[in-house]
């Protein structure tokens, strides 16, 4: 059963390469955090999910982007990631990318709209 479009946020919380805004959810039976921020005007999201190894990115709760704020970039090992797509983009995640998440921003909210596989917490 598909829980529906799930509010994240206003869209004015995030700032155009700005600090993300951060949630947790259900993907393959385990709780794991997500983010949405936005970049080039649109907003995106991403499991909290290093392709190089399971673990969370950001720097401080929030910060992904590198210092240029060009790229989502691991606070671990330094994997560099295309916050448009979340493809790779340099260091040791080579051919991997981020899971995306399906987001849109209407109405002045940022909203998430769950596929298979992907809960929101208080559904499960
Ligand atoms: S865990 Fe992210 S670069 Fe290694």
């Amino acid at each position: 059963m598909n829980p529906g479009p799930i509010d994240l946020c206003a869209a004015e919380d995030l700032s155009e390469h700005g600090r993300a805004y951060t949630f947790d959810l259900m993907w393959q039976g385990e709780c794991v955090s997500a983010f949405a921020l936005r970049f080039k005007g649109r907003v995106v999201a991403y499991l909290n999910r290093c392709a190089h190894m399971p673990a969370e990115m950001d720097w401080n709760p929030g910060e992904f982007l590198d210092a240029d704020r060009s790229f989502i970039l691991c606070s671990i090992h330094g994997a560099s990631y295309d916050p448009r797509n979340g493809q790779c983009a340099g260091g040791p995640c080579g051919r991997g990318a981020l899971v995306a998440l399906a987001v849109k921003e209407e109405g002045g909210r940022v909203t998430w709209y769950p596929s298979a596989g992907f809960e929101p917490l208080s559904f499960t």
